[in-house]
């Protein structure tokens, strides 16, 4: 069942975190719901422009109503990842999306506002939530390199304004995250004393923390013993800091980097032992099954396994009392 963004955040808030995860392919789609079932955990599925690229904005729609079939007992959201303004109405207008993100933060404050306000007035209108960003994370977001140096915090004084400006729904919130396998260099950590401040000014209201893989030593350490090439170097964020961030309002957790680490290490192991194999179904099987399974040792992390019978309940309280 596809829900609001807005009313699964407000059931989450402070409990628990919501998932979002991205989605790219049929495999990915069913490792997704499989383990979201076997945790009884609601979550969100995003879709990034690359992804409506790849596989086609018809087809990962397809993929979704399909799924939506197959698992009736599922409560999640449909979230479109870092849009742009056009790709947002295009969203927005599509009427199959929960919410969509506008990614504007490279721009200044005021433009940032402005184009934000813009995307909260349509999607409003049609019942979609918005999610904004401001402050920048390191790392790369979608084609738009951003220098480590420069990557800056986001400031709580601006985030209380930004969001009484623009009427967005939740805040993508800079506290020293950032995209990909590379994170942290030496003993670098997320800013706890940044996002208590954004909290003070905005209490209640649901942050978001982007570029939130953890990215397992053991995995890279597989993936290389297989072949691959990745640096050893590679860090993320722990998982364990998940349940400290919560009470301080983060309520939308990003994950994407540790399951493409899952589907490669997959792989490469795969082929490494059946070098004989031809049949793309075999690594397929593996890939969703250990995908099913990263998601419920995931769901654990955020708090939001088990959390299934609650929300649906919580829903149905809101839908008779007209919430
Ligand atoms: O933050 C971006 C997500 O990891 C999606 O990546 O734009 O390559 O699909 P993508
Ligand atoms: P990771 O690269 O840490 O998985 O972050 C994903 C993300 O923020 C998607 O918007
Ligand atoms: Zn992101």
């Amino acid at each position: 069942m596809i829900v609001t963004t807005g009313q699964l955040l407000r059931i989450a808030y402070g409990r628990f975190a919501v998932g979002a995860y991205n989605i790219n392919n049929m495999e990915q789609a069913l490792g997704l719901f499989r383990g979201h079932i076997q945790a009884q955990a609601p979550f969100i599925i995003q879709i990034s422009k690359g992804a409506r690229k790849y596989a086609g904005v018809r087809m990962i729609e397809a993929i979704i109503r399909a799924c939506d079939e197959m698992f009736p007992e599922a409560i999640y959201a449909v979230h479109l990842d870092h849009g742009d303004e056009k790709t947002c109405y295009d969203a927005i207008d599509s009427g199959f999306y929960s919410s969509v993100m506008i990614d504007a933060s490279h721009e200044p404050f005021e433009e940032n506002v402005a184009i934000t306000r813009r995307v909260v007035e349509r999607a409003h209108a049609r019942g979609v939530s918005v999610e904004a960003e401001l402050g920048m994370l390191g790392g790369v977001e979608e084609h738009i390199a951003v220098d480590e140096k420069h990557a800056f915090l986001t400031d709580p004084d601006e985030a209380r304004e930004f969001v009484m400006r623009t009427g967005c729904d939740s805040l993508a919130v800079a506290i020293g995250t950032s995209h990909g396998a590379y994170k942290f260099k030496g003993e670098q950590r997320l800013h706890f004393d940044r996002l208590a401040a954004i909290q003070q000014r905005l209490p209640g209201f649901p942050l978001v923390m982007h570029g939130s893989s953890s990215v397992p030593r053991e995995e890279i350490e597989r993936i290389n013993a297989a072949g691959g090439k990745l640096d050893p170097s590679a860090r993320g964020v722990d998982e364990e800091e998940f349940a400290r961030a919560i009470p301080l309002g983060v309520t939308k957790i990003n994950i994407d980097t540790d399951g493409r680490l899952v589907w490669t290490r997959v792989h490469r192991e795969h082929f490494r032992d059946h070098p004989e194999n031809f049949d793309f179904r075999k690594p397929g099987e593996a890939f969703m099954e250990a995908y099913a399974t990263f998601i419920v040792h995931k769901s654990q992390k955020l708090r939001s396994a088990g959390m299934l019978e609650y929300v649906r309940q919580a829903l149905q309280h809101a839908a008779e009392v007209g919430g």
